[in-house]
Formats: C-alpha cells, sequence, structure tokens
C-alpha cells in the first residue's frame, strides 16, 4: 500500500463545451461551412451534462471523490458584451451547490479554450483589450461564487491551446504564425495576471493558478523543454498560489521510446500516444522550483476498451507518489474524464471516460470497469502495488 498525504484531493476534470451541451461559442458556429474539411466543431449536446450534471456528480461521489474541476463557459455568462446573463450565473451557483452538497470541492476553470462569439469577432486574444474583457468576466464571475470556491484555475493550457489555435492551425481562428502564437502567449501571460490581482481583491480565500500541459522531455528535445514547459510559469510566478500539470506526453530523441512503442503495440492510448508513467514524476519535480503546492488537473487515455486504463492510472499514481516521497509537494490528482466527452476536432470518439457514455442509449451513463479501481483508490487515499 502507497498512502497519499492526508487531504489529498482526489477528483475528475472536465470542461463545459466538451460535455455540457447547447453552447453557442466561437466552436459551435463553425458548424456551417466555415469549418476545416472532415472536422465538426459543434459539440451539439455533447453529454447534456448542462441538464445530467446531478446525476454526474452522483457517480463522482460513488467514486469516492472528493474534489471535481469543471470549466464556466464564458459564452453562457456573457452572451454579448457587457451583458450577463442571470439565469446562467445561477445555474453555474446550482453546479457548485450540486458538488458542495456531495462533498466534491469545486476547483474552477475560468477559461478552457472556447471563446464567446462576440469577443472572437473583437478579434479574440489578439485584441489588445483582451485581457481587461477577460479580467472583467473573471470579476463578475467571483463576486459572484466568492463565498462557494476556494480554488480558481484561470486558463486551462495556454501551450495546446496556442499551439493548435495560432501555430498548427487546426483549432480556432486557425492561424499558423510562430510571433502570433508567441504573441497570443503574452497576452494570456497578462490576462492571468490581472485576473489573479482581481480575484485576490474581491476574494480572501481564494487560491489561483493556471493549469499546464507539461511534457517529459528527454535527450536532446530538452531544448524545447523551457519554451513548453517553463516560459509561461516563468512570466506568471509571482502571480500564482499554485502550480497546476496536465500529463500526458513524453517527447523523445530520435522517437526511440516511439519506435519500441510501436513495436510493442500495447503501450499506446486509442490516440496513439506513448504510454509513459515515469514522465510524471520527471514533470513534477521540474516544477518544484516555483515553489508552490502542485496539482494534476489532468491525467487520462483514450482507451475505448477500458483494457489499459487500470494500469495506467496505478502506474501514474505510483509515480506521483515517488515524487512526493522525494519532497514534491503534490495536493491532488484529477482524472480526465469523468464522462466521455466531446475531444475537440476528433469529435466524440475517442473516449477518455471513467464512465462511458452511450451516445446510440439516450446519452445513458455506464460506469467502466476502471472506474472501481479509481473508487478503491480514492476511499484508501492509497495505492495497492
Ligand atoms: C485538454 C482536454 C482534452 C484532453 C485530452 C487536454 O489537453 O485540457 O480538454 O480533452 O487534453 O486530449
Amino acid at each position: 500500500m502507497l498512502k497519499f498525504p492526508d487531504k489529498f484531493y482526489w477528483g475528475t476534470a472536465t470542461s463545459s463545451y466538451q460535455v455540457e451541451g447547447g453552447i453557442q461559442n466561437d466552436w459551435s458556429r463553425l458548424s456551417g461551412g466555415q469549418a476545416t474539411a472532415g472536422k465538426n466543431y459543434d459539440a451539439g449536446l455533447a453529454c447534456d451534462h448542462y441538464n445530467r450534471f446531478e446525476e454526474d456528480f452522483d457517480l463522482a461521489r460513488s467514486m469516492n471523490n472528493n474534489a471535481h474541476r469543471f470549466s464556466i463557459e464564458w459564452a453562457r455568462i456573457e452572451p454579448e458584451e457587457g451583458k450577463f446573463d442571470q439565469n446562467e450565473i445561477e445555474h453555474y451557483r446550482k453546479i457548485i451547490l450540486a458538488l458542495k452538497q456531495r462533498g466534491l470541492e469545486p476547483f474552477v476553470t475560468l477559461y478552457h479554450w472556447t471563446l464567446p462569439v462576440w469577443f472572437a469577432e473583437k478579434g479574440g486574444w489578439l485584441n489588445p483589450e483582451a485581457p481587461k474583457y477577460f479580467e472583467e468576466f473573471v470579476g463578475k464571475i467571483v463576486l459572484e461564487y466568492k463565498d462557494l470556491v476556494k480554488f480558481w484555475i484561470t486558463l486551462n493550457e495556454p501551450n495546446i491551446y496556442t499551439l493548435e489555435s495560432f501555430l498548427q492551425g487546426v483549432w480556432p481562428p486557425f492561424r499558423k504564425n510562430y510571433c502570433t502564437m508567441n504573441k497570443v502567449l503574452k497576452q494570456l501571460a497578462l490576462a492571468h495576471r490581472l485576473a489573479y490581482k482581481k480575484i485576490h481583491q474581491i476574494s480572501n480565500q481564494a487560491q489561483v493558478g493556471i493549469t499546464s500541459c507539461n511534457a517529459w522531455y528527454r535527450g536532446i528535445t530538452r531544448i524545447a523543454n523551457y519554451k513548453w514547459n517553463h516560459q509561461f510559469f516563468g512570466r506568471i510566478k509571482d502571480c500564482q498560489d499554485f502550480v497546476g500539470i496536465n500529463y500526458y506526453f513524453t517527447q523523445s530523441v530520435l522517437g526511440f521510446l516511439k519506435l519500441i512503442n510501436v513495436i510493442k503495440e500495447k503501450n499506446k492510448t486509442d490516440m496513439g500516444y506513448l504510454i509513459v508513467p515515469e514522465g510524471i514524476y520527471h514533470v513534477l519535480t521540474s516544477v518544484r522550483k516555483y515553489n508552490r503546492p502542485i496539482y494534476i488537473f489532468e491525467n487520462g487515455l483514450a482507451d475505448a476498451k477500458d483494457e489499459k486504463r487500470e494500469k495506467f492510472i496505478i502506474d501514474h499514481l505510483k509515480w506521483t507518489h515517488k515524487a512526493i516521497e522525494d519532497g514534491v509537494d503534490v495536493r491532488g490528482y484529477f482524472h480526465w474524464s469523468l464522462i466521455d466527452n466531446f475531444e475537440w476536432d476528433k469529435g466524440f470518439e475517442p473516449r477518455f471516460g471513467l464512465i462511458e457514455i452511450d451516445r446510440g442509449n439516450n446519452l445513458k451513463r455506464i460506469p467502466r470497469e476502471s472506474s472501481k479501481i479509481y473508487s478503491e483508490i480514492c476511499k484508501n487515499n492509497a495505492i495497492n502495488i
């Protein structure tokens, strides 16, 4: 038995556009014509989590979770510039209360990649005023929920978002320009810094940070390590109360690991990512230098058959435990994801859920076998190896 520290947070993570359904934003509007060939950007009904959140949180509770990470959709709260929708504000209040009633600590993401249409039309993050618009939205939200929420994650993965949207050009606004990507990264760092200060002006219990998709770089690929893993944290390091890590990737020199793993097919997820549990240890130890509590806000895999998830979870937690033993202050683990969801431009096929969503049967929720193991781990605050 490897025990985790007392008061460790165990949860799962989701994001609004990927699960809620019925959202009008810069992605959904691409349903007609504008989308790149063969891709669908409209999540439609998604998992209807907007209406079924209580059922979903009951499932999280039955997995012995004590926390949950979700995001608030800016486009719902401020569908038109400067006009805030009180009904939607009340909706998210219900969500937060539903979590608390079930003993799940809410961890709220304020930006998980999707934007209100009006903001996108103003140039989105490239608009010089963008950080101020974001600050205003954040101020409104925090004023509403400051007594209910302690943990605020301003931005989800600035590195992945800017790569996909501004360099590779596969997500809105489909730009392919290295300088533009860097400009947006700076805008996001500024947006975070403004939001950080705003949240602390309003709430005296707040803990504020971002979460970044950090990778383990091996061999000569380490040259990219600073740009991908540390540049953004460096820009906000005096404005974060915790460090958030999402771990999915390892990069290795000459594709060596890739080669070995292609031979042993079993080490890949349904999306073709290599499974390298040890990487989480290196990613965690590498952010110790920021001297803040660390949360793993995402870790998971696409595995429709649920053949690899159980081992995946245990192996990643084994390495997380080792990091903790070596003095890294890790305070929580959130598995991605609670339910199968809309995997961005890849649609509904990749299955990341501990709970399956049966899309052919009224979006029925069906717990996968691996959810039982996760449930045991959360109950015992320990893994059995
Ligand atoms: C994102 C999620 C996404 C997951 C799996 C993360 O980069 O934050 O929105 O679904 O990876 O690909």
